[in-house]
């Protein structure tokens, strides 16, 4: 390993381009002990258990992400832990409750089977067409030859298609997004205090939000997810409990809205970042859902997910001790040459494509994967058919900034075109 080799994903130059330093730890140090480089998460050098590996190799990554068992993802997951005085403002609402994200099987299980439910590719099928009225309706709005898409198309149809889904009904959703954004907060490192202390207060308003709206849906059900979250049972007749309905509802938008407004754009840009390609599915759209998986594969929005090791672990020659939390760089893995030759190059019928990891792996893969498909090919449908000339503005540079420290999105998608459909 070369000793200037030096890495951190809260770094904002490297992050701006990650796949250089990712594709030289691949080579040279595909387990690399970082010291994280931000503050908050700064680890103690000394301190073995402290320390955080960065993993870069797909055969790697899909094994750690296959034995939950061994990597878990109960512990650490939403980075330092809150403050004793977040935690009491918390406690005015509904008990803490663990969620998909921070349990590990046999709980995760049970909690998965049931939120799945909700998200069964028949359910999903059922709202492609609100979801293409959607897009058509915004589509509509873009008038005089030229659009920023991610303000005007991209960001609206994603949130408002996903807030539709859960059943949030129009008039109430931006300020369902509005406490979305102080839940992420709550969770992002480096919030002062206070500021933590008046998210976790908004938090409890949500949260009631939600126990009324479940209330509602038992009384008069709807075909809505919240409906089904408020009355999906196990085989054992088992419910989801309020807490778990509104934390797991919580985490739903969370996780679900600003993956695909980052997800749309992003793989937007990878198509119409050269003509041809956008040509190719606009005449041809039985190569959008291989162009969607690429696009996913090139630009996928998760750029790493926490996992914590459970025993001493050796990896790729490297051991990583008990207790160490490991970066799994999931776009790292999406340009390992040893799964993808020619990772840089785009090619939507790409033999083995299927094997790309940015919906996750494992038990722990998307819940949304399905859902997020969905919209993306409705998305991308709409704009073809109004839109067949669409390019980017002539001179942009595509930059990219993380919305959250795990989430890299391109910042603007500058548009324009002569022939409206
Ligand atoms: C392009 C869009 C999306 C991308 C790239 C994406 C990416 C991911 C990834 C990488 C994971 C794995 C996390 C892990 O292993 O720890 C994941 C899990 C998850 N995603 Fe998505 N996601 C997207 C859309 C959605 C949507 C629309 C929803 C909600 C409807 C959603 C909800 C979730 C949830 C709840 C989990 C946790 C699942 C579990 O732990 O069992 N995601 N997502």
């Amino acid at each position: 390993m070369s000793s200037d080799l030096s890495y951190s994903p809260f770094d904002p130059e490297q992050t701006k381009d990650p796949y250089p330093i990712w594709d030289q730890l691949r080579g040279e140090c595909p387990v690399y002990r970082s010291s994280f480089g931000s503050d908050e998460w700064m680890v103690d050098d000394a301190d073995d258990a402290g320390a955080v590996y960065v993993v870069t190799r797909h055969e790697d990554i899909t094994y750690i992400l296959e034995h939950p068992d061994r990597f878990t993802s109960g512990e650490d997951k939403n980075g330092p832990g809150i403050p004793p005085e977040v935690l009491a403002e918390l406690s005015k609402g509904l008990p803490l409750s663990t969620t998909l994200y921070n349990t590990d099987p046999p709980e995760h299980t049970r909690l998965r089977t049931l939120v799945g439910s909700g998200l069964s590719p028949q359910r999903v099928a059922a709202n492609a067409p609100l979801t293409r009225a959607t897009a058509e309706e915004l589509a509509s709005r873009l008038t005089g030859g030229t659009a920023e898409l991610l303000d005007e198309y991209v960001r609206p149809l994603a949130n408002l298609a996903l807030l539709d889904y859960l059943g949030i009904p129009r008039d109430d959703q931006a300020r369902v997004l509005e406490w979305n954004e102080m839940w992420e907060r709550l969770f992002i490192p480096g919030l002062p205090p206070e500021d933590q202390i008046r998210a976790a207060s908004k938090i409890v308003e949500y949260q009631q939000y939600y126990v009324k709206a479940v209330e509602e849906r038992r009384a008069d059900p709807r075909e809505d997810m919240l409906t089904r979250l408020a009355l999906a049972e196990t085989d054992g007749g088992e419910r989801l409990s309020m807490a778990e309905i509104a934390w797991c509802t919580m985490e739903l938008i969370s996780a679900g809205a600003a993956n695909t407004v980052d997800g749309l754009a992003n793989v937007l840009l990878v198509l119409l970042s050269d003509q041809e390609r956008w040509n190719a599915v606009r005449d041809d759209r039985e190569l959008l859902p291989g162009a969607i998986e690429e696009g996913l594969r090139l630009e996928g929005p998760t750029q790493w997910l926490p996992r914590t090791a459970a025993d001493d672990i050796e990896l790729s020659g490297v051991r990583i001790p008990k207790g160490a939390t490991v970066a799994v760089t999931l776009q790292a893995a999406n340009r390992d040459p040893e799964a993808f030759p020619g990772p840089e190059r785009y090619d939507p019928k790409r033999h083995g494509l299927s094997r790309h990891v940015a919906f996750g792996r494992g038990a722990h893969y998307c819940v949304g994967a399905g859902w997020s498909r969905m919209a993306l090919r409705v998305g991308i449908e709409v704009l073809l058919d109004r839109f067949p000339g669409l390019r980017l503005d002539e001179g942009y540079e595509p930059e990219f900034y993380l919305p959250i420290p795990v989430l890299r999105c391109v910042t603007s998608l500058p548009v324009n075109w002569t022939d409206a459909g």
